[in-house]
């Protein structure tokens, strides 16, 4: 096959996108597949027009990209596409879409609300402790944990302009105490559940991506019973999305609530592909290689 990988572009998590894409292009190549890496641009329809791929490998992350942007440009294209489709890749960007999509569906999520980034530098807009993230970024990209207190993460600067001016909508939920799992789903089945357990702070995009600042526990040590409901959550988010080829779903569980403290934070449509990601550190402990993982997704998307 001649498989474009798209990568790059300019979200917030770029150099993620970067890092992602350049081990899928190796790992394509090393299949046998002619690779094209295209870091997209804005003249990205054109470049691709030209490229004819069979099939467009989409390692982008954040906007545009993993937000149904790039999905509609392809569709229109008439050009296949690895990942989740348009209208799933619109609502899973947004946490709180997300929220209304499957909390009716009876998965636990946090029951955050939306407030404007300016206000939130006059008053607290949930009662301590609590999350403050933009409802479409990833890779913690502007998340804090404002705690009692101080905070960890961006600071909260009610005195001097805070990074979430930069932002328009965020989303503010209770912190969740206890332990960070997450499940990649690859297929319509679950993997396996990873705890994150970050040395210090909490799992912030430096302890995302640089190596040693995060153990990662696969399989998680936890009880059966929290294990499979995080798996069945898992596959079911990723089914009642509509989501194609693999999504990862990220959790919170507060271990002394037992099931009832087990919440469904988000799910990734465009999951990590880095040295550091999960999706394939979990594809590796069920047996599957990086490039047996990508060659899945890749038909998937055919
Ligand atoms: N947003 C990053 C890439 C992830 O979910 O892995
Ligand atoms: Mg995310």
């Amino acid at each position: 096959l001649h498989i474009a990988v798209l990568m790059g572009g300019w979200s917030a998590e770029r150099e993620v996108s970067l890092s992602s894409g350049k081990e899928i292009a190796d790992a394509l190549e090393s299949l046998g597949h002619k690779v094209t890496r295209i870091d997209m641009d804005r003249n990205v329809a054109q470049v691709i027009a030209g490229v004819r791929p069979d099939v467009v490998f989409n390692a982008l992350h954040g906007s545009p990209g993993e937000d149904g942007t790039v999905q509609g440009m392809l569709d229109l294209m008439q050009i296949p596409y690895t990942h989740s489709g348009i209208a799933t890749s619109v609502i899973a960007i947004d946490k709180e879409l997300t929220k209304l999509l499957l909390v009716p569906h009876g998965i636990r999520m946090p029951e955050g609300r939306i407030v404007e980034s300016a206000s939130v530098h006059d008053a607290d807009p949930l009662a301590r402790p609590y999350v403050l993230k933009p409802v479409n970024e990833g890779s913690s990209v502007g998340v804090a944990i404002v705690t009692r207190d101080g905070n960890y993460g961006d600071p909260i600067g009610r005195d001097v302009e805070g990074p979430w001016l930069h932002f328009d909508r965020l989303l503010a939920e209770p912190f969740i105490r206890g332990r960070e799992l997450t499940v990649a789903v690859l297929r319509d089945k679950p993997l396996a559940v990873t705890e994150l357990r970050p040395k210090s702070g909490f799992y912030d995009y430096d302890a995302k991506y640089t190596d040693g600042l995060t153990d990662h526990i696969c399989p998680a040590d936890i009880p059966a019973d929290i294990a499979e409901a995080a798996l069945d959550m898992a596959v079911r988010a990723h089914r009642l999305l509509g989501c194609r080829g693999t999504s990862r779903s990220d959790f919170r569980w507060d271990d002394e609530r037992g099931l009832d403290g087990l919440y469904l934070l988000e799910v990734n449509t465009q999951p990590g592909m880095t040295p550091l990601s999960l999706v394939p550190e979990q594809a590796r402990y069920c047996g599957i290689s990086y490039a047996e993982l990508c060659d899945r997704i890749v038909r998937d998307a055919l």
